[in-house]
């Protein structure tokens, strides 16, 4: 499939933000890549155009049933100047893996890291050459039928869009507070959990401002059987230092299988820790807490990257992890992490993508 490059005129091209106070997804970069899909076309016009709003029906199927999936992954700046994407062929994969559950079209995982590739080569002074920020990037597809009925959309457009970010917290790489909920749940077995779709994120929302309202910067999902056992993070995947253990809850379909998570375990096991992939209640990882074996918390994903949780909250429970202080472990996480994605470290797993 041959990719238009239409690159915004140097009038059209947006002023930058300071890198230095970036926030999260707020300052959208100069182009962007779109490539529609259609039952007698497949995938078809694909082009790298000017960052630019779209003209949708208002009878477009996503806007009714929410057939949306997306992505997240991050462009490093190194020190020598180039640009890595870290992990990219995992999250198209991913994709498409969501695709499939929310019966979607298959993207062309070799053509689309073309148009990706050209688009960070369009916007390369968008990626910024500060530590601790790097350029999001968020794939997205979405059903733009016209048409009411239930039933799977048989026209989409993928699109992926760009911006430069700093730590998605306001508390930046500092231990976050967790309030746990059981009064509401974020996947059901059978359901969409494992998928990235919209939805999942919009039905999560009434919790995370409950929480924000009592003080806590995210919530703690319980399984929706039993409200026992952990499951996930609003943004992140979940990991606790219990003894000589790093514990963290198996992808058993309701959980987002995240490649920063995957990234972790094999670190983990790199370094000869023994990582386990089970089933953990919230009442063990208060009990830890208690007896004094709880050495850490930490959640992970390509926004929050690696974020120590300080501080959980479940009902009339109440923990403080490390001293409410970044545990040794999360800190070695973290520094490890960014040393591979700023081409720092040697890549030995081959998960970086230099351009
Ligand atoms: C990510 O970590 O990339 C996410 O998609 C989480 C979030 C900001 C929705």
């Amino acid at each position: 499939m041959e990719i238009r490059l239409e690159k915004a005129s140097a009038g059209e091209r947006k002023a930058k933000p300071d890198a230095s106070a970036l926030g999260f997804g707020r300052h959208m970069a100069d182009h962007m890549f779109v490539m529609a899909w259609s039952q007698e076309k497949g995938w078809h016009d694909a082009a790298v155009t000017k960052y630019a709003s779209f003209a949708m029906d208002p009878a477009a199927m996503v806007l009714h049933y929410g057939q949306a999936i997306f992505e997240g992954l991050k462009a490093f700046r190194g020190k020598d100047s180039r640009i890595h994407l870290f992990r990219p062929t995992a999250n198209f994969e991913r994709m498409n893996r969501s695709a499939e559950r929310m019966c979607m079209p298959q993207i062309p995982v070799d053509e689309v890291m073309t148009g990706l590739r050209m688009l960070i080569e369009a916007d390369a002074d968008w990626v910024p050459d500060v530590q601790g920020a790097s350029l999001y990037i968020r794939p997205t597809m979405i059903a733009t039928e016209p048409a009411l009925g239930v039933r799977p959309s048989n026209r989409y457009l993928f699109y992926i869009i760009t911006c430069p970010v700093g730590a998605y917290y306001p508390e930046g790489f500092n231990p976050v507070k967790i309030y746990v909920t059981d009064k509401y749940v974020r996947a059901v077995p059978g359901g969409v959990g494992a998928a990235k779709t919209a939805g999942n994120y919009a039905a999560s929302i009434m919790a995370a401002v409950e929480a924000q309202k009592a003080g806590y910067t995210q919530v703690l999902w319980l399984d929706a059987v039993e409200r026992k056992y952990v499951e996930e993070v609003g943004t992140m995947n979940i990991f606790f230092a219990i003894g000589d253990e790093v514990i963290t809850p198996p992808l058993a379909g309701t959980i987002l299988p995240g490649i920063t998570r995957q990234s972790v375990i094999q670190l983990l096991k790199d370094w000869g820790g023994k990582v386990v992939e089970r089933k953990i209640s919230i009442d063990e990882v208060f009990d830890a807490a208690e007896n004094g074996r709880l050495k850490e918390i930490f959640g992970t994903g390509t926004a929050a990257v690696i974020s120590p949780v300080g501080a959980l909250h479940f009902k009339e429970r109440d923990c403080t992890i490390n001293n409410g202080r970044t545990g040794e472990l999360s800190q070695r996480l973290f520094d490890h992490l960014q040393g591979i994605q700023y081409g720092e470290l040697p890549d030995s797993h081959h998960w970086v993508e230099t351009l």
